[in-house]
């Protein structure tokens, strides 16, 4: 049984794509120049050594590898950056190791020796099943390369996930019907529908703007919000989170620890950490450019752009931000406990709260504070109006 104080998360950031897809502010990149992996491995070594030096010994509850795109990454970059992991920090069978991965070619190639290496967990970024749509998002694969990668996926990995988006240009209530119903047919434990968001600095921010990419209504949206809702639900996969729906007990067991407000520390160019010293909490953020955070990295400069410790209301503003995104809603107390607080009204908006529970938007039963049915199509609202 691991010792729940001590445990920990690891998020590791692979910042390179094959190529960059016009929707996407992630930190990723496509790389001009030959990319040197031995210098990466190195680099997360170092950096892993500098975390576990000053966060002592640790239980691992579960490993992510995202990006960009971490499928791309040898494999034996992977069972390295695991194993220096283990070497001060506990990794058992029970930890959650999940690679994200795109469906082309050149990574499911990856997959036997991914597995072998440890990973347990993939989560496939399908996108859509519709060539059209994958055209539209600009991504490198078609609907055929993503059955062929989840056939294999199943046979190497314990646990497999894919992503969607919705909310395309001209998507129906009946095209995204059509398309779910195919992907619960595909489906095992766990899937992500995710609306599409029009970010800003992307190519798609230019072309919305310009009104080139016209998204459906906002009453449109919602009904493929119940739809995604509805049919998910009906295949016993349940919202858990605001776009994350799994079998009972196949959550990923790491995005759920992040918005509960567990530690976690973050590894990679651009990784955040939300760490503990000396019982106070640090939010870390690492440089985000690829470039400077190996250099550094390798001339033993900080690869911290930000290390600043935050106040307990602070902290509990934050999980509140992200556990409110979970169906199961926060516990008050926990909350109240975990940030050495004494009472909400020191980081909530009362009135507000009193307001969004009598419009049924918000549920507050034996000291659990959750977003209703109702609440989670407008949840952002929800919460920038909550927190103080
Ligand atoms: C950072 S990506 C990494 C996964 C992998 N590189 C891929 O693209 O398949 C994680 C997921 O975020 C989602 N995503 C990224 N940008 C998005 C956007 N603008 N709107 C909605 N979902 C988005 C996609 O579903 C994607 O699978
Ligand atoms: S969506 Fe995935 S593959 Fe596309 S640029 Fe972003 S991280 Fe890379």
């Amino acid at each position: 049984m691991l010792d729940k104080i001590k445990e920990i998360s690891v998020y590791i950031h692979w910042p390179y794509c094959l190529k960059k897809c016009p929707y996407c502010d992630f930190n990723s990149h496509t790389s001009k120049q030959e990319i040197n992996y031995k210098d990466w491995e190195s680099a997360y070594k170092n950096e892993i050594n500098i975390e576990q030096n000053n966060l002592g010994i640790k239980n691992v509850r579960s490993i992510f590898f995202g990006g960009g795109t971490p499928s791309l990454m040898p494999p034996n970059l992977i069972e390295s950056i695991i194993r220096t992991l283990s070497k001060k920090w506990n990794i058992t069978k029970n930890t959650e190791i999940t690679v994200e991965a795109n469906p082309s070619s050149v990574e499911v190639k990856n997959f036997k020796n991914l597995a072998a290496s440890g990973v347990n967990r993939l989560s496939l970024g399908f996108q859509s099943l519709n060539d059209n749509s994958l055209k539209f998002l600009g991504r490198n694969h078609t609907a055929k390369d993503s059955l062929k990668a989840l056939e294999i996926a199943k046979k190497q990995f314990q646990r497999v996930s894919f992503d969607l988006i919705y909310g395309l240009p001209s998507q129906t209530a009946l095209s995204w019907e059509l398309e779910l119903k195919s992907a619960i047919e595909l489906s095992g434990e766990h899937m992500s529908a995710y609306q599409l968001t029009i970010e800003k600095g992307t190519p798609f921010y230019t072309l919305h703007r310009a009104k080139k990419i016209i998204l459906p209504s906002e009453t449109v949206l919602l009904n493929l919000y119940r739809i995604t809702d509805e049919l998910l639900n009906n295949a016993k996969l349940k919202k858990y989170e605001v776009s994350n729906y799994a079998f009972k007990n196949s959550e990923s067991i790491h995005n759920v620890r992040i918005w509960e407000g567990f530690e976690y520390c973050g590894i990679g160019p651009g990784a955040h950490g939300r760490i503990k010293v000396n019982n106070k909490w640090f939010a870390t953020h690492k440089y985000s450019s690829p470039k400077i955070w190996l250099s550094n990295n390798l001339q033993n400069k900080t690869t911290l752009y930000k290390n600043e410790e935050i106040n307990s209301i602070e902290r509990a503003q934050e999980v509140l931000l992200t556990g409110l995104r979970l169906t199961k809603g926060i516990k008050i107390n926990t909350l109240l406990s975990n940030t050495n607080t004494n009472n909400i009204d020191a980081f909530i908006n009362i009135n507000n709260l009193e307001k969004f529970k009598k419009l049924g938007l918000i549920d507050m039963n034996n000291s659990v504070l959750k977003i209703t049915n109702k609440g989670f199509p407008v949840l952002n609202a929800i919460i920038n109006k909550l927190i103080l």
